[in-house]
């Protein structure tokens, strides 16, 4: 059995990522590729509790490496509970954030550094790299005007890092475009500014281009 392929979007808050996520399980639906969608923090029951101490509350709640912590203990749980598993079956995993997060937010945003997330990463996610990553570039201040419109459909309060500085966000799409630099060969940026079908049509084009399974 072909191992399956690991897709991530990464960006900031209302980039689009879970709008593209949706887009591109209909799409691989499409082709007669059956993937899983997922995301993080959470993805498994254990990683969904660590969820909820993250996403509310006031934007000091856990010191930066605290809150690395338990993103990695949170990523564990996902990776052998849910990701590694599926991946062995053949199937297709498509995550709405995953590693490269932690490495914008807490490495360079909470300024906890690149060297601790990077040594977490190695610990945690090992091997199980995604093969393909997807950022979703968009001016900080734009993302948030979406990402407050959204909140009507947010009754659970997930808003924690929204009330992080404009700063902060600012610091967030810098970190996420030097990660693609880093990492060229796995990472596409694609301007998330276009209208959603306009992004959904590049990361359609990414994904082709990569992987001879959905070849056109
Ligand atoms: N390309 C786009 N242009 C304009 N609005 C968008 C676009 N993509 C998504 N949106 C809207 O912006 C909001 C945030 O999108 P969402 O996918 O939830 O972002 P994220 O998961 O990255 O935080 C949603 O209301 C969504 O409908
Ligand atoms: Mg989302």
């Amino acid at each position: 059995m072909m191992r399956g392929k690991f897709i991530t979007f990464e960006g900031g808050e209302g980039a689009g990522k879970s709008t593209q996520v949706r887009r591109l399980i209909a799409a691989l639906d499409k082709r007669g590729i059956e993937a899983l969608a997922t995301r993080e923090p959470g993805g498994a029951p254990s990683a969904e509790e660590i969820r909820s101490l993250l996403v509310s509350g006031p934007p000091d709640r856990w010191r930066p490496l605290s809150e690395a912590l338990l993103l990695n203990a949170a990523r564990n749980e996902h990776l052998e509970r849910l990701i590694r598993p599926a991946l062995e079956e053949g199937r297709w995993v498509i995550s709405d954030r995953f590693a490269d997060s932690t490495t914008a937010y807490q490495g360079y945003a909470q300024k906890l550094g690149t060297d601790v997330t990077a040594a977490l990463e190695a610990l945690v996610v090992g091997d199980t790299k995604p093969d393909l990553t997807i950022i979703l570039d968009v001016p900080a201040d734009r993302g948030l005007e979406r990402a407050a419109v959204r909140e009507g459909r947010n009754p659970e309060g997930e808003t924690r890092y929204e009330r992080f500085s404009m700063r902060f966000h600012e610091t967030l799409r810098q970190a996420f475009l030097e990660i693609a630099k880093a990492d060229p060969q796995r990472c596409v940026v694609i301007d998330a500014v276009q209208p959603e079908a306009d992004v959904s049509a590049q990361i359609w084009h990414a994904v082709t281009a990569r992987f001879a399974e959905v070849a056109t």
